[in-house]
């Protein structure tokens, strides 16, 4: 399994910090965002890494990364997304890169305490399809949320004003290659956007998609206030192991 990481955006929820930066170059903690996602399909046992970026500062990863000897890498290949289409449109730029195997997708701005290796093997023996991870929030109209029935996933609605579930679909995703079709078959958004909720609910509309309940914390970091909590959880556990 090959993995994507999505770093493109503008980040104007955390302007004017991002005027000058990409949001996934800035710290969280003692390390920036970029790390933490790269450091989750590494410990998963994923070696095969591509990094979608955009925007203004996209050069800064590759002076940042290099060929991701500090991570254990042979290397980490690059490419670059034009114009602000959306997390599903990102995705479509990972075909080449992705070939026939199957992809393990993260949103740059997502830190995850587990380990998710278990859950990889599980996928990597699901015939096909799609597996979301899932995790109980506070607030889950910031999110994709889930709505679960007999244990299965039955809708994704992203951001719901009133949200059926506290489930936030977390920016962690697995897809067999028939995500490229769906992902060209899509219409933008209200906000313009390819969405990967719509991504989502094409799978589970084919019956196709599994999920697990990510254990250990989980955050995003794309709002001051994430970015913060993230912060914070990432020190503790620093904390914790010293
Ligand atoms: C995106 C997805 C949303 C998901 C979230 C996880 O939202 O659209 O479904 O729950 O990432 O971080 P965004 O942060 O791009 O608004």
């Amino acid at each position: 399994m090959k993995g994507v990481i999505l770093a493109g955006g503008l980040g104007s929820r955390l302007m004017p910090c991002t005027k000058v930066t990409n949001k996934h170059l800035l710290p969280v903690y003692d390390k920036p965002m970029i790390y933490y996602p790269i450091m989750t399909l590494v410990n998963a046992g994923i070696e095969d890494i591509l990094i979608v970026t955009g925007g203004n500062h996209a050069g800064e990863f590759l002076r940042l990364l290099g060929n991701g000897k500090e991570f254990g890498l042979k290397d980490i290949s690059y490419t670059f997304q034009e114009g602000e289409g959306g997390i599903a449109d990102a995705l479509k730029l990972a075909e080449h890169f992705a070939k026939d195997e199957k992809i393990f997708v993260i949103l740059g701005d997502n830190i995850a305490e587990d380990n998710v290796r278990a859950h990889v093997n599980d996928f990597i023996n699901q015939p096909k399809g799609a597996k979301v991870f899932l995790k109980e929030v506070p607030d889950p109209e910031r999110f994709g949320v889930a709505v679960i029935k007999d244990g299965v996933i039955i809708s994704i609605e992203e951001k719901p004003r009133d949200p059926k579930t506290n489930l936030a679909v977390c920016g962690l995703y697995m897809y067999d290659n028939e995500v490229f079709d769906i992902a060209k078959n899509l219409k933008p958004s209200n906000r313009g956007e390819l969405e990967i909720t719509d991504v989502n609910n094409e799978y589970i509309r084919r019956k196709s998609m599994t999920y697990s309940i990510l254990k250990g914390w989980w955050t995003d970091a794309g709002t001051f206030e994430s970015l913060f909590k993230a912060s914070c959880l990432v020190a503790e556990k620093c904390v914790r192991k010293d």
